[in-house]
């Protein structure tokens, strides 16, 4: 339901890293969506955030959200183990959602919160914000005009700067790199190739934290996947944390007749040039910087789809397919053989 100012009214839910990206846009950028409250267990977080933010509505518990008739949309952008039960919470509230990737922890918890988006009529789209930005998106339209013939190979990676927190050692509840970088991978090659995934196979290995190799010696810090496609097009992602250097994403589409190269390790198109005959170039830190303009343009879109009651461009089934992808690519690394998807 909308509102009768034709005004979609937002409740950020999980106030950290990810959560003030979106307050931030949402409380000054966004046409038609205003952020009006905040939800956080955490007081801290909370009051932090409303010292910058200045909502309305101040929450500990997202159950008071839903009792709200004022909030017509909630971003939910909590550790992913919480966010089936929120989803779900907002759909039976009739609350429109923008989830954060992964959507949840299985393929099960997916469909069960695409299944109740569809019963409560509302809008349910995943935080794939590569798919708004504007070079992943120039990049796809240069493909639908044939400017590189067939697409054969797609070719992507993610590297993220960090030491890795301590739970994501343990990657029966972190996924590791596949789920906490490599998702972002998975769902622009079948976006790109407009193809499903027919197998994987990964490799990878702890390169780069040897501590925790006896505790946790499933962990890996790297890994690498070669994908097939149900058409026969071909896919490869490397993913890696705790690279020290700096964010780093970048995808090459191989066409018949040509390629496409987006991204850039470089933070501004600046080169420095010193008499010891050395070249420096500023590294991209941070995905938050590379994305920026990318998660604006995701939350207006998610705003434009409940005001035009249209399809989202990043769907819960979306969702689901990236979370089954990751699952996937962890049997392949675990069981070290080649894993069949069933689509
Ligand atoms: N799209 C992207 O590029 C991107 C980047 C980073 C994180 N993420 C995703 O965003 C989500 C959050 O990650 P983060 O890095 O911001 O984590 P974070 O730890 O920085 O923040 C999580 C926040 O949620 C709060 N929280 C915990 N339980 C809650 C509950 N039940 N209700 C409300 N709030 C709760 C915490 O107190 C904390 O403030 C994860 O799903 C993550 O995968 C996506």
């Amino acid at each position: 339901m909308v509102n009768m100012t034709n005004r979609i009214n937002v409740c950020l839910i999980g106030t950290g890293r990810a959560g003030m990206i979106h307050g931030r846009n949402f409380s000054r950028s966004i046409d038609q969506g205003k952020l009006i409250a905040l939800c956080d267990p955490s007081k801290e977080n909370l009051t932090q955030a409303q010292a910058e933010l200045n909502c309305d509505y101040l929450y500990t518990d997202y159950r008071d959200v839903m009792k709200n008739p004022e909030i017509d949309a909630v971003i939910i952008v909590t550790p992913t183990i919480y966010h089936k039960e929120i989803a779900l919470a907002a759909a039976a509230s009739k609350k429109h959602i923008l989830c954060e990737k992964p959507l949840a922890m299985n393929e099960e918890e997916c469909v069960e919160i695409i299944t109740a988006a569809e019963e409560h009529q509302i809008k349910l789209q995943v935080g794939f914000m590569r798919r708004f930005d504007a070079s992943f998106q120039e990049a796809k339209l240069a493909i639908e005009a044939g400017a590189i013939g067939e697409v054969v190979l797609v070719k992507s990676l993610t590297h993220g700067p960090s030491n890795p927190k301590p739970w994501m050692f343990d990657i029966h509840q972190s996924n590791g790199p596949i789920g906490e970088v490599n998702s972002h991978d998975l769902d622009t090659l079948r976006w790109l190739t407009g193809s499903e995934v027919k197998s994987i196979y990964a490799i990878g290995g702890n390169y780069r934290s040897p501590e925790v190799r006896d505790e946790f010696p499933d962990y890996y810090d790297t890994v690498a996947m070669t994908i097939h496609f149900s058409d026969g097009k071909l896919g490869m992602v490397d993913g890696a944390q705790y690279v020290q250097y700096g964010y780093d994403a970048r995808t090459e589409v191989l066409g018949t007749k040509g390629s496409i190269l987006i991204g850039d390790q470089s933070k501004h198109k600046i080169t420095i040039a010193t008499s010891d005959g050395k070249l420096t170039k500023p590294a991209m830190h941070s995905w938050t910087y590379l994305f920026k303009d990318a998660y604006v343009a995701e939350d207006q879109a998610f705003i434009d789809c409940i005001l035009s009651d249209t399809s989202p461009l990043c769907t819960g089934e979306d969702g689901l397919m990236a979370v089954k992808l990751v699952k996937a690519g962890l049997t392949s690394l675990l069981e070290n053989r080649i894993v069949e998807v069933d689509n």
